[in-house]
């Protein structure tokens, strides 16, 4: 992709970008000119990103989950860039639309712990470890929810309760660090990466792709007619990461769903 400028000089932190959509979202951050530093439980995809991009992508292999992974990604990017204008809390796990019914008690209070602390506990570490830097810079966080965090159905009941507590956090939080840092959000509608479920549903290994051809299912009842890749909404995130283009936003969320949210039964 040529080189658009939208972010030149800028210091971005990622989560989850070692895949899907954080990764399309580093990619384009890297081609709008910011540098980026990705932390990823995926050794690998981290890796990979940094040897594609020297010195200007670095990975932080470890788990959202754990404070120290973020204070850690943070501390690379001020050693590496002496900044941070944009962080990006983006990533998650799914529960593969399980209702409440499906759920022994058991594996409901597992699967509660697990899905909400990757999910919104992970959010919250991330920007509680950038904010300092991000006060200084006069940044943008953005996180990603999904159109399950507007509507039901996008997933089961932990899921969609989670994506509905980041929608949350955009809003508290952009209150909350007003007006040094303008807080935003993402909600992506069905897009095909390799979103992952939960352990506690023994299903930490199970990906979104092998439920089924979900491109054909979906281009057909979206507006626009198509399934989104993992592309198609990074250009969102570069909006509302410039502080020229996206002044005046905070505490709103963009829907990047191909028409979904706006469709009735019928
Ligand atoms: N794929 C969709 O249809 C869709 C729709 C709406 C929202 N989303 C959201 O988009 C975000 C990205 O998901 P994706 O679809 O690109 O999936 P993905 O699995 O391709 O990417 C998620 C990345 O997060 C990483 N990750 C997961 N748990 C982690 C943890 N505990 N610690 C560190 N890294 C971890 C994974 O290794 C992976 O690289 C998620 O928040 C997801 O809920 C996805």
């Amino acid at each position: 992709m040529a080189q658009q400028g939208w972010l030149d000089g800028y210091t971005a932190v990622l989560t989850g970008a070692g895949g899907g959509i954080g990764r399309a979202v580093a990619e384009r951050y890297l081609a709008e000119g910011a540098q980026v530093v990705v932390l990823d439980r995926d050794e690998a995809s981290v890796a990979a990103l940094a040897e594609a991009h020297p010195g200007r992508a670095f990975g932080v292999f470890g788990d959202v989950r754990d404070p120290q992974a973020h204070v850690d990604a943070v501390a690379l990017a001020q050693e590496r860039f002496g900044r941070v204008d944009v962080l990006v809390a983006n990533a998650g796990v799914f529960d593969f639309w399980r209702p409440l019914p499906r759920y022994s008690l058991e594996r409901l209070e597992r699967s509660f712990d697990e899905i909400f602390a990757i999910n919104v506990k992970g959010h919250l570490l991330a920007v509680k470890a950038a904010e300092t830097a991000l006060r200084q810079s006069r940044g943008a966080v953005i996180l990603t929810t999904s159109v399950a965090g507007l509507n039901a159905a996008g997933g089961g009941v932990l899921y969609t309760a989670s994506k509905h507590a980041v929608v949350g956090l955009v809003r508290q939080l952009a209150l909350e660090l007003s007006p040094d840092i303008r807080v935003n959000g993402v909600a992506p509608g069905a897009t095909l990466t390799g979103l992952s479920g939960v352990d506690a549903l023994d299903e930490g290994r199970r990906s979104i792709q092998e439920v089924g051809d979900i491109s054909a299912a979906v281009s057909k009842i979206l507006p626009l007619g198509f399934a989104q890749q993992p592309q198609d909404h990074a250009g969102a995130y570069v909006l509302l990461a410039s502080r020229e283009n996206a002044r005046a936003i905070t505490g709103q969320i963009i829907v990047s769903d191909g028409g979904q949210e706006i469709r009735a039964i019928g």
